[in-house]
């Protein structure tokens, strides 16, 4: 096991007190007073500057691609997020916990640990939709499967059944192990623009490809993408090969897709290459609308997952100290 559990500083940061969002329509009139292309200028993000820091890295990983020279990635200004326009101002209905949520977890930017998959810089922008402003200091906690379909904490649980693999035991929590990948809680800036850089998810058995998301303290959400960027991933290794074990779910097939972009609502994520090709990396892109006033979602009982609790998991201090390392070598700043 990588990590050990002892006490985490992030805990108390991490405990959903949550309040209760409000649907809004795409046209909400707060919303609309502020421009598209406002708020396309303010919350578009300079892939440029990210694009070098994955390429430093994926030098140092012996992982770049060799067709390439560093001229060949895109400036910052040929990336469009077409999508930033009336949606922007939209919060998508609640979605659920699901069974692999968990609390307590390790506040940082890098989520990916050793797990291999196309590199997705996710930038999330969090607005108050009472005013239509940025929200700054708003923890943000995303959680999703790896390139095969497991979580961590929950790699006992085969991906392609949901059923317990031979030979693992399940905690009274749900969990069967104490992994952290593809994790991670971090802040809003005072622009209310945050940052992770994780994988792109791949699937498991029922659901179409998505990223769990909670914005503290009041929204609880799931992320999707287009079908044809799906498509377009899941061509490559180690996506492919799962895919021969278990057929995908579409966005179409899926249980939470239609609810949470119906009626006007997005949450999908707009995505761009960083390079010539989706293996070389990709920079996402969604704003997320939360209404700071309004009351608490629940953090317990059989309404929110099968198991009626979020396991609370604690992380070392040299685990926490060596994720900030990561997040420092990334250009990242706590
Ligand atoms: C995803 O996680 C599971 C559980 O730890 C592991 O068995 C599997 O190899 C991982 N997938 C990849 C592509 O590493
Ligand atoms: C996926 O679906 C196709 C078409 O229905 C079927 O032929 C194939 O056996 C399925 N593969 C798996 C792994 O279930
Ligand atoms: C935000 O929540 C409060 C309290 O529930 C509510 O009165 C208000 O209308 C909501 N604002 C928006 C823009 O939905």
């Amino acid at each position: 096991m990588k990590f050990v559990q002892v006490v985490s500083l992030f805990a108390a940061a991490a405990t959903l007190s949550s309040a209760h969002p409000e649907r809004m329509t795409p046209y909400n009139t707060r919303c609309k007073a502020t421009s598209p292309r406002e708020l396309s200028n303010r919350f578009r993000p300079c892939p440029a500057k990210r694009a070098a820091s994955l390429r430093r890295r994926q030098i140092a990983n012996g992982r770049v691609p060799q067709r390439r020279s560093d001229s060949g990635f895109s400036k910052c200004d040929e990336l469009q997020y077409t999508t930033i326009q009336d949606d922007t101002c939209l919060l998508a209905p609640d979605a659920v916990w699901g069974p692999y949520a968990i609390d307590g977890e390790i506040y940082r930017h890098d989520v990916r640990e050793s797990q291999e998959g196309v590199e997705l810089y996710l930038d999330i922008g969090v607005i108050d939709v009472e005013t239509c402003e940025p929200l700054p200091n708003a923890y943000l906690t995303i959680w999703h499967c790896n390139s095969t379909g497991s979580y961590s904490g929950f790699t006992g649980i085969a991906p392609n059944t949901a059923e317990l693999i031979d030979g693992w035991i399940k905690n009274s929590d749900g969990t069967t192990d104490e992994e952290k990948f593809l994790r991670g809680i971090t802040s809003t800036d005072t622009e209310g623009m945050a940052e992770f850089l994780t994988i792109f998810p791949g699937h498991y058995v029922t659901r179409s490809t998505h990223i769990h998301l909670t914005v503290q303290t009041n929204h609880i959400g799931q992320l999707f993408f287009d079908e044809s960027l799906i498509k377009s991933v899941y061509a490559l290794s180690p996506y492919a090969a799962h895919l021969a074990t278990l057929n995908r779910t579409t966005n179409a097939e899926d249980s939470l897709y239609a609810t949470a972009n119906g009626n006007g609502y997005s949450a999908v994520i707009s995505v761009s290459n960083l390079g010539d090709a989706v293996a070389d990396g990709l920079v996402g892109y969604i704003t997320v609308g939360v209404n700071s006033s309004a009351a608490g979602l629940t953090t317990s009982g059989g309404s929110m997952n099968p198991i009626g609790i979020i396991p609370t998991v604690s992380v070392a201090d040299s685990v926490r100290a060596q994720a900030t390392a990561v997040d420092a070598a990334d250009g990242y700043s706590s």
